[in-house]
């Protein structure tokens, strides 16, 4: 059995009005490339090369361009149509023909990590039961939340609870078995009317197969959920690539330097780049070789 990932990209963004109305939130520029390229490089880092991208209607064939088959860095990715946000459990029963008898890893196109990701790399290599994580946060209200008891196990898990049990809120990142399709497709809406992850996660837990690992300091969960943090999140990177010279999230270095695509694949790939500054760091990569 495989792991294969899904990036959940729809919803309807109104937060981010006007530019909601006619541009999804995932394809805004986080520095210089755009957001949905930071979770996707975090699948492809696990060594994940068969991907699921979710949207809506509108948004789909935006995505279509940007990344077609996938096959240009070694890796098949498809396309879903999410009609209605309805909840992000609901990625699984859309995805169900792409899953298949494997296992798979969700993560929002909307969240963004950053640091030494080796925990995530080897979770993704975990296949029995369902792994998800959990972040200190000052503002608990806004997300899932984990509470561990005096061992460190992970004893329940409620979205947005307005008296939160914990700080450790639930980042946009799951790692799953098979059996998330049943269980997602035996889900009931929440109040709100959607399929709550967190509900998936709860029925994990109440079969003693959910791990929670907690992250430390030394990694990055960004928020992007307002235009201040995405201006963060955008100065966040600018400063770190500035300083070193390297890019964070440049999905074609990833490819290569994964080995889903040869040196002449490299080479290729980048001869078709229109001139950019983009370009040019992947040439310069390419020289320094
Ligand atoms: O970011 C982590 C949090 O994500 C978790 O801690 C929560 O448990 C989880 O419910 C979720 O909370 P949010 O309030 O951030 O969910 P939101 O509705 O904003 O959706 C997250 C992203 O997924 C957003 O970019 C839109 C997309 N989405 C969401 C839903 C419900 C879809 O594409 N389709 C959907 O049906």
């Amino acid at each position: 059995m495989k792991m294969k990932g899904i990036i959940l990209a729809g919803g309807s963004g109104t937060r981010m009005y006007p530019i909601s109305k006619i541009y999804s939130k995932q394809l805004t520029l986080i520095y210089d490339k755009p957001l949905i390229y930071y979770p996707l490089s975090i699948l492809m880092l696990a060594g994940i090369k068969d991907i699921l991208i979710i949207s809506n209607a509108e948004t789909v064939p935006l995505y279509q361009k940007l990344f077609e088959d996938g096959s240009h860095l070694g890796m098949s990715i498809n396309y879903a149509i999410q009609p209605e946000p309805k909840g992000i459990a609901e990625s699984f029963i859309i995805g169900d023909w792409f899953i298949n008898k494997d296992n798979v890893t969700l993560i929002l196109g909307d969240n963004i990590f950053y640091g030494k990701l080796d925990f995530i790399y080897s979770a993704v290599k975990h296949t029995d039961g369902a792994i998800i994580f959990g972040y200190r946060v000052t503002d608990p209200e806004r997300y899932g939340i984990v509470e561990f008891d005096n061992d460190g196990n992970a004893i329940s898990i409620e979205e947005k609870p307005q008296k939160p049990k914990s700080n450790y809120a639930v980042p946009g990142l799951y790692i799953y078995d098979n059996n998330v399709v049943d269980i997602s497709k035996n889900l009931k809406p929440s109040a709100r009317g959607e399929l709550e992850i967190t509900d998936v996660n709860i029925e994990y837990l109440k079969r003693k197969k959910l791990k929670v690992i907690k992250i430390g300091r030394g990694v990055a969960w960004l928020d992007t959920g307002t235009p201040e943090s995405l201006l963060q999140a955008s100065n966040f990177f600018g400063v770190i690539e500035a300083r070193q010279g390297l890019k964070v999230a440049c999905i074609e270095e990833i490819a290569f330097n994964m080995n889903f695509i040869d040196e002449n694949q490299f080479e290729k790939l980048i001869s078709q780049m229109p001139n950019s500054l983009y370009k040019s760091y992947l040439e310069r990569l390419l020289k320094e070789k």
